[in-house]
């Protein structure tokens, strides 16, 4: 079958009404708005209503983008959905959300590759179509971190919201589409970002509950490092390969997880500002979801247009980490 470059014909995304502030937080912990601004630039994150699981804001997304491409579900050969919170152990939240909307030619299945999981189904994705094997895949990225975060510990709660984007991909016309991909990971990185309990190592039980590992761990301080230097290790290496400057980036869209990563990111790169793509502020840290609320928002302000240049750029547990060179456009 013939080799064919693949892009993203339609990107949307979906986030709960409910809001919670920083000063909601107020109350909650021993926190106060300006440390949360000042430490993250998080003002607000969304937060589903109890029991609401993330196919339900995967499968909101997906139906959006395919309104949007005038796609009808039964289109669709392949769901990957990117989740570190499917709805239960199995069967997969990406069986769950094919028959939510109703999908009824796909397969699917999840892929947990915690913040870097949309950039890992984004290029798991592509390969399908540059094989000629699918026409239409559907790569969601969501998660309902709220249901795995303990509101008592002020040093994580703060930091996490709800959320799911979703893109179409296809087949590219002309010159547009993913362009080139770097995919990392470092199991040596699992004992600073990890979420214990609750599969075959600690199956649970009262003791699992009572210990607190149905909730993320984290040391933040050492993430954070991490974060900045392998994202800008891998967004150095891609550019330097495909024989790129940052100035040849239309939007530089790095995970959402904290300003100061993404600020000390940029800088070293040495990005206008007007280049990065954030929107922290409003939705913390959503996991698989960042990226593509992001390309959904820039794509509908119109930021990005047909033949733009992205670098999308992630880092998480794992260690996990992704660049992927993308010209905007069908
Ligand atoms: N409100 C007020 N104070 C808080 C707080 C909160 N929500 N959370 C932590 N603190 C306190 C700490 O207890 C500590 O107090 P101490 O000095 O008396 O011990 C102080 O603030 C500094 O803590 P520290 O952890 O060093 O702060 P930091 O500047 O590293 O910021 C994070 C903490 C978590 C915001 C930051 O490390 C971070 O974002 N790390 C990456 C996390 C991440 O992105 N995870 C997902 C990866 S994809």
């Amino acid at each position: 079958m013939p080799e064919q470059s693949a892009t993203i014909t339609a990107v949307s995304h979906y986030v709960p009404e409910g809001r919670l502030t920083n000063r909601d937080l107020e109350k909650m912990v021993d926190t106060d708005d300006r440390w949360i601004m000042e430490r993250t630039g998080i003002r607000e994150r969304r937060i589903v209503e109890q029991g609401t699981p993330t196919s339900s804001l995967g499968a909101e997304a997906a139906r959006r983008v395919l309104s949007e491409r005038g796609v009808e579900a039964d289109e669709i050969d392949l769901i990957i959905v990117a989740t570190v919170t499917p709805d239960m152990m199995f069967p997969s939240t990406a069986c769950v959300l094919q028959e939510k909307i109703g999908a009824s030619n796909a397969w699917g299945f999840d892929l947990s590759g915690a913040c870097s999981g949309f950039l890992y189904a984004l290029a798991t994705g592509a390969q399908f179509i540059q094989s000629g094997r699918h026409s239409k895949v559907l790569v969601v990225g969501a998660d309902v971190m709220s249901s795995i975060i303990d509101f008592e510990d002020r040093a994580t709660c703060v930091l996490f919201g709800d959320g799911a984007g979703a893109v179409l991909m296809e087949a590219a016309k002309g010159s547009n589409g993913v362009v080139d991909w770097i995919l990392g990971s470092d199991g040596s990185g699992g004992p600073y970002l990890y979420m214990p309990g609750g599969g075959s190592l600690h199956p649970p039980s009262a003791e699992t509950v009572e210990r607190k590992m149905h909730y993320v761990h984290q040391n933040g301080r050492s993430v954070f490092k991490f974060a900045v230097r392998g994202m800008i290790e891998v967004s150095e290496s891609i550019l330097q390969r495909n024989g790129l400057t940052p100035s040849d980036l239309k939007l530089f869209v790095p995970h959402q997880a904290n300003m100061r990563i993404i600020k000390a990111t940029a800088e070293k790169l040495r990005l206008d500002p007007a280049r990065v793509a954030v929107n922290i502020d409003r939705f913390a840290n959503t996991t698989a979801a960042t990226i593509p609320i992001c390309l959904s928002e820039a794509s509908t302000d119109g930021t990005i247009e047909e033949g733009d240049l992205l670098l999308l750029v992630s880092f998480g547990a794992g260690f996990t980490w992704g660049g992927i060179l993308l010209r905007w456009g069908c």
